[in-house]
């Protein structure tokens, strides 16, 4: 990025950080720039279908009644751009591990890495992993004991403070709901009824939202009644909101 230094001589300037550069000349004027993390740092491959739409068509709608620009879906990342999570934390807020590239952060966003199953350390499951219904995600699922405070028990790492949605997967082929207190980071932070799904091999998704520290978080769903917990699949940490 070129600017003027204080005899008016044209300098580089500045930290470029989390950007995308497609098409044309990628770079120019460097010089005394700091640039890490963006597209032709990291060498990532770019292509049209990293974002949901590269068409111009519609750059010039309307602002919405607040003045706010349109919200378009060009230069927004496509769910499974490799281009997500590929920054670096400059500060502004973000989901997912770390900040995407562009201009445009993905909302609720789940990448790969923040499924957290049931079957896999550092989760703790008091009981068994089973395998023999299927629908399961990875190699299993938690089937808790039948009891009261049989937990299954994940340790989430959130890339910020603030308030995250959580996805629970869960089986439930008995009759009636089982409730459990989920525990977070060793307070209860909400209290979850896990409805009849129907069958052990019918699975379905409650979300609940929790706060969370930025780091390790243990998050425990611990069974109120001695019907103990659903089978447990995953934990999706989801958004976080600051
Ligand atoms: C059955 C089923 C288990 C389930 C259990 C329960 O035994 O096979 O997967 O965990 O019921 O009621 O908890
Ligand atoms: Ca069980």
């Amino acid at each position: 990025m070129l600017g003027i230094d204080s005899s008016g001589a044209a300098v580089g300037r500045g930290n470029l950080r989390n950007n995308i550069a497609y098409t044309g000349t990628l770079t120019s004027n460097m010089t005394g720039t700091s640039s890490a993390y963006n597209s032709w740092d990291l060498g990532v491959t770019l292509s049209d279908s990293q974002f949901r739409s590269v068409s111009t068509s519609g750059w010039d709608a309307p602002r919405q009644a607040d003045g706010s620009l349109p919200t378009l879906p060009h230069l927004r990342l496509a769910a499974n751009s490799t281009l997500i999570d590929k920054g670096t934390d400059v500060g502004l807020p973000y989901t997912g591990r770390a900040p995407d590239l562009g201009a445009f952060e993905r909302p609720g966003d789940t990448p790969a890495g923040q499924r957290y199953e049931a079957e896999t350390a550092p989760a703790v499951c008091q009981g068994t992993i089973d395998a023999n219904w299927a629908g399961f995600s990875g190699s299993g699922f938690c089937n808790g004991n039948n009891a009261a405070g049989a937990y299954a028990q994940f340790t989430a790492n959130a890339s910020a403070a603030g308030t995250a949605t959580l996805g629970i997967r869960f089986a439930n082929g008995a009759g009636g709901a089982r409730a459990a207190t989920l525990v977070v980071n060793g307070s209860t932070a909400a209290t979850v009824s896990f409805e009849s799904t129907g069958a052990w091999t019918t699975w379905a998704t409650q979300t609940v939202t929790v706060p969370l520290n930025a780091g390790g978080n243990t998050i425990r769903l611990d069974p109120t009644t001695t019907a103990g917990l659903p089978n447990i699949d995953y934990l999706d940490l989801g958004t976080i909101a600051g």
